[in-house]
């Protein structure tokens, strides 16, 4: 579990002496840009020694359990506007009761695909299912569907409470159930009390949170969330992106998330869908499109990587920048040409004559969890991140394991 970077098990280098440390408050999570890792720092309880660590792979036991059954189907979707190609054979399945984020620079089709959902736009050619039955055709307030859109689209002229009752009393319901329901949810998104402010006397975070109010009152399956953290500041949006999440696992209801933000959505989902120019990139876990990228693309627009050309010579053996690597991959052809990524906290900065690979420390800046360095080597530069400090100019030992190299077919890029 822990990571390479300065775990030493017995800092005093005397066998068999026990050292004890005091372990309060000694877990901290940091992000670091491209995933969370827990910092761990442990004082020794006469205060002589302190012992930091990282542990930065989370994988298993954390994940809820997903639902397997498919609620909404996108099958060979296209979308052509005035002749061009927007939605370009789109295929997705997204189940149920799941946190599933379309993640994609802008004008790569996300929105597009939510009126799809939503029942705004009809699709050229292919079909959307709603748990199996084709509901092309079928109009928007038809479908368990809501949305949240980025300019929350509040009634300035009424109320909280009145926002979120809009559409209860569209259906009609009795005074009292909209009371009940109304409470209920101001109460859920953290808003019990303001029912009487007007809207323009809420901040943009409790605007957006009525927003959210209004669409989930009327306790759809499936809420379309597209950019709504997009106008709030950074502080703001990492609390909102919290709050969404927890208000995911208590309503129990499936959330398909829009943004072009790769942290967003590797914090926030159960699955990613990484989108370019109208076609499906990747889907997985965040995970899986962190730590297996499909193609250069998803490598280059989820976190940093080095991607480097490289020869699968055979069944788990690459070599690039003149060196042969030991791989964990299989299934290439012999000598077939590949790209090679390797992320920057992957690299290990050893002495030159344990390295793999030499090179020169062209720079190197202080990010407060790591040092990020540019080196130089075999005509190239590489990122990495590590927390040994080098200094620019300095010779390097690289070294990088088996398990961080990750070969993609060059036809995938
Ligand atoms: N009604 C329309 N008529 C013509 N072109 C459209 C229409 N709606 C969207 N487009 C075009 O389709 C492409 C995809 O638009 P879409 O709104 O889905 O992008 P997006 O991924 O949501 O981008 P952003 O992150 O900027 O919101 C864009 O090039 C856009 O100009
Ligand atoms: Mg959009």
């Amino acid at each position: 579990m822990s990571d390479k970077e300065g775990f030493r098990s017995n800092p005093d280098g005397l066998q068999g002496r026990t050292t004890r440390y005091d372990t309060k408050k000694a877990v901290q999570t940091v992000w670091d840009g491209c995933r969370i890792r827990l910092k761990v720092t442990l004082v020794r309880e006469d205060g002589a020694d302190t012992l930091s660590f990282f542990v930065s792979e989370l994988q298993g036991g954390y994940r809820k359990e997903m639902n397997n059954s498919v609620i909404v189907s996108l099958r060979d979707i296209v979308v052509e506007f005035d002749g061009q190609r927007i939605l370009d054979g789109l295929n997705l399945d997204i189940h149920d009761k799941e946190f599933v984020t379309l993640l994609g620079s802008s004008g790569c089709g996300k929105t597009t695909t939510l009126r799809l959902i939503a029942g705004f736009l009809e699709p050229t050619s292919g079909k959307v299912l709603l748990k199996g039955e084709d509901i092309t055709g079928v109009p928007p307030y038809k479908r368990p569907v809501n949305t949240v859109f980025q300019k929350y689209a509040l009634f300035p002229h009424l109320n909280v409470f009145e926002n979120v009752a809009f559409g209860l009393r569209l259906k009609k319901m009795d005074e009292e159930t909209i009371r009940r329901k109304v409470r209920d949810m101001l109460e859920v998104v953290g808003l019990k009390g303001f029912e009487r402010r007007s809207i323009g006397q809420m901040s943009g975070g409790q605007q957006q949170r009525v927003a959210i109010a209004r669409s989930l009152v009327n306790e759809p399956e499936i809420l379309l969330l597209d950019e709504p953290l997009g106008a709030l500041d950074l502080k703001l949006r990492k609390e909102m992106q919290l709050e969404l999440k927890r208000l995911q696992r208590e309503m129990n209801i499936t959330f398909i998330y829009v943004t072009h933000d790769q942290e967003e959505a590797l914090t926030m989902s159960d699955t990613v869908v990484v989108m370019n120019g109208g076609k499906v990139q990747q889907i997985g876990t965040p995970e899986d499109i962190y730590n297996e990228p499909k193609n250069a693309f998803v490598a280059d627009f989820i976190g940093d990587s080095n991607i480097v050309d490289g020869v699968m010579h055979r069944d788990f053996l690459v070599s690039f920048s003149g060196v042969e690597f030991p791989c964990v991959d299989r299934g290439f052809a012999r000598e077939e040409s590949v790209q090679v990524v390797v992320r920057p906290e992957d690299i290990e900065v050893v002495s030159p004559v344990e390295g793999q690979l030499v090179g020169v420390v062209n720079d190197v800046i202080f990010k407060g969890v790591h040092f990020e360095m540019h080196v130089e080597c075999e005509g190239r530069e590489w990122l990495i991140h590590s927390t040994r400090a080098c200094t620019p100019g300095e010779t390097i030992g690289m070294r990088i394991g088996p398990n961080e190299i990750h070969i993609m077919s060059r036809s995938e890029g």
